[in-house]
């Protein structure tokens, strides 16, 4: 990780939270995880090979700026909640650091281009797609609701996508994926809403990673970048509970 230089803390700064990040080895979870640090913010980094992680040069880089705000801990999104790599256990470990948990960011997620007509053959990577980007939420979020109700301002923020909102060409599998975790983000808002936590379902479309390395429709440089996003939910952080938006569309091409 890349280290921002932290900014100081003006007056009327909003409260520095405790944050779970998953997919923050690499893409929009990882450019996240670094902004929030240089925020101030504590973060807990949900990576499935965290030895990977932490041996990364720039990795060391910002340990040694943050040493007291990165926690690293193991996450499969398809663990089972026992393993030592489901939700529970990170939750369990963030909480025994720093006393509790404000957030979750959800990043962690999968690309398929597996449509209607699937292939024999092919059922397994549906349910891989829905086992990581809706079960993967949902199991993190119940994991860690009791914390977020402790909070009192707590937050969840989804890397849905423009394809939880519309379904493009024939990505039939991914797109299921999508609608039904903003459909669990719709969920998740009405159930937390009286126990302060807000919840947002952040949908771009492109965003210039590894998941659209393969896509030529567009040019990369054309894509919304990580760091935007980054920056987008370090400012959602900052919102008091009255201001949260629940839907939040990032469009780098005509959604008409
Ligand atoms: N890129 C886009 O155009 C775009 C657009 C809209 C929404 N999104 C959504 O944004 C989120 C982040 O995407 P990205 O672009 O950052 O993708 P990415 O660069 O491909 O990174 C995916 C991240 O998810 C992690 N991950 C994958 N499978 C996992 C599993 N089974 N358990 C735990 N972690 C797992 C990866 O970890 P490893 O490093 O271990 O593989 C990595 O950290 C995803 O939910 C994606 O659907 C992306």
């Amino acid at each position: 990780m890349t280290a921002a230089p932290a900014q100081p803390q003006p007056a009327n700064a909003p409260s520095l939270r405790t944050v779970m990040v998953s997919g923050a080895s690499r893409g929009i979870g990882r450019a996240i995880a670094e902004r929030l640090l240089a925020d101030g913010h504590r973060v807990s980094a949900g990576v499935r090979d965290p030895n990977a992680l932490a041996a990364a040069a720039d990795t060391t880089v910002l340990r040694s700026q943050a040493p007291d705000r990165l926690l690293i801990q193991p996450y499969e999104a398809s663990a089972a909640d026992g393993d030592r790599r489901g939700p529970r256990a990170w939750v369990e470990a963030t909480t025994a650091r720093w006393g509790g948990v404000d957030a979750v960011v959800h990043c962690a997620g999968v690309f398929s281009r597996v449509g209607l007509r699937f292939a024999d053959g092919e059922e397994e990577e549906i349910n891989r797609v829905l086992a990581v980007n809706l079960m993967g939420p949902w199991r993190l979020s119940r994991a860690v609701w009791p914390q977020l109700v402790a909070s009192g301002d707590g937050r969840v923020l989804s890397l849905v996508s423009m394809s939880g909102k519309r379904v493009k060409g024939r990505l039939a599998a991914y797109s299921a994926s999508k609608f039904a975790l903003l459909a669990l983000c719709q969920a998740m808002r009405n159930e937390g809403w009286d126990d302060g936590i807000r919840v947002t379902a952040i949908c771009p479309s492109w965003v210039n990673t590894d998941m659209a390395a393969a896509v030529t429709a567009m040019p990369h440089d054309a894509m919304t970048q990580p760091d935007d996003l980054a920056t987008s939910v370090s400012h959602l952080l900052s919102l008091p509970a009255a201001a949260v938006p629940f839907e939040f569309n990032v469009n780098c091409q005509l959604e008409a």
